[in-house]
């Protein structure tokens, strides 16, 4: 008899412990439907991070194709909340599963000059409009260092606190999950914040800043000129193949300090050209690390309908992999 995979965040049931992450293809309910209906088994997929307002982003190209990984610099370049409720609201009006997951953040840019006040809006704005669970970027790795949220010293508790204290007098039930992004020593600073601050999961990143250049003897999907870099930002994050192991390490540091469930992302399931098997191998391998779920995009990149065929084959072969050696589980 098959396993059951479902899992259980907060309040909310996933099929599977499988998540699409944010990236720049998650944006609009055409790309929210095209996951729908190629993908019955995934558990959930989370939107690009937006923000109170639109936001340009960083200059072109913000990804680009280094060997099997992607480098990504977008400067979290979104529609902002107008736009992204519209194109939310119209995914549950027809789907109830995989989960849609909003991803929000704050605008460094924005008008608005306290950050946890603007948090706090966008993820009110958010439950009011029907959504009940949403990931809190709080360390958005490709903006000015000194914008990253949980560098700074108790931010991750005062936001995630003063986003509970409104929903609890408001009575709103939602799941939060916060998402960190750094070394080592920074996700377990911010990992213990938000696990003082009761949050019901954590997803962690490890950083790895990248920069590559244009040789011409590798085609780029959009026009370059030798001896450019290959992101318009010039340095960028990089996600993808051989990152596996290294969250897996960092996954297996936090868990001897923290109990919050952690959703490992970066490299969890390979590059964009690893096989379903060495996909199926890395969700597998992760969680014998000990996560509750996986939040992974480059495997799955182009977001096109024979990529995301892919997902439910994965989600077969790992639940045949569990009823194999449901000891193990
Ligand atoms: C093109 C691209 C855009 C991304 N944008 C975001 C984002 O807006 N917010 C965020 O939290 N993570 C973002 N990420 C990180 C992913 O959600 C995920 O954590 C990361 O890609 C690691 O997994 P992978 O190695 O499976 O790609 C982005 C990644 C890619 C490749």
């Amino acid at each position: 008899m098959k396993q059951n995979i479902s899992v259980k965040l907060g309040n909310t049931l996933l099929n599977s412990p499988l998540i699409i992450g944010a990236n720049d293809s998650i944006l609009d309910f055409k790309t929210f439907n095209l996951i729908a209906e190629n993908s019955k088994l995934l558990g959930a997929f989370v939107t690009k991070s937006f923000t109170l307002d639109a936001r340009q982003g960083n200059k072109n190209p913000i990804v680009s194709c280094v060997d099997n990984n992607l480098m990504v610099s977008s400067g979290m370049r979104n529609p902002g909340l107008k736009q992204m409720l519209t194109e939310i609201s119209n995914y549950h009006k027809q789907h109830s599963t995989p989960q849609l997951i909003p991803s929000i953040a704050i605008n460094p840019d924005s008008a608005h000059k306290d950050p946890i006040a603007e948090l706090t809006f966008l993820a009110t704005q958010l439950y009011e409009n029907g959504v009940n669970i949403i990931e809190l970027n709080l360390s958005c790795p490709n903006l000015n260092t000194s914008t990253i949220v949980a560098d700074k010293q108790g931010m991750v508790y005062r936001i995630i606190n003063q986003i509970k204290n409104e929903f609890s007098k408001k009575n709103y039930s939602c799941t939060l999950i916060a998402k960190l992004a750094g070394d080592d020593n920074a996700l377990l600073n911010s990992a213990k914040q938000a696990e003082d601050s009761e949050i019901d999961a954590i997803t962690i990143l490890p950083l790895l800043r990248a920069t590559s250049f244009y040789t011409g003897l590798i085609k780029q999907h959009q026009p370059m000129a030798i001896g450019d870099p290959l992101l318009g930002n010039i340095h960028g994050t990089i996600y993808g193949s051989g990152f596996g192991p290294i969250t897996r390490q960092y996954l297996l540091n936090l868990k001897a300090y923290i109990k919050t469930p952690i959703i490992a992302s970066g490299g969890c399931l390979g590059g964009f050209n690893s096989t379903i098997i060495e996909k199926t191998d890395g969700l597998v391998q992760t969680m014998f690390a000990g996560a509750i779920a996986t939040e992974v995009v480059t495997p799955f990149y182009p977001f096109n309908q024979e990529k995301l065929q892919e997902i439910d084959e994965i989600l077969n072969q790992y639940n045949q992999f569990v009823t194999n050696n449901s000891t193990l589980f």
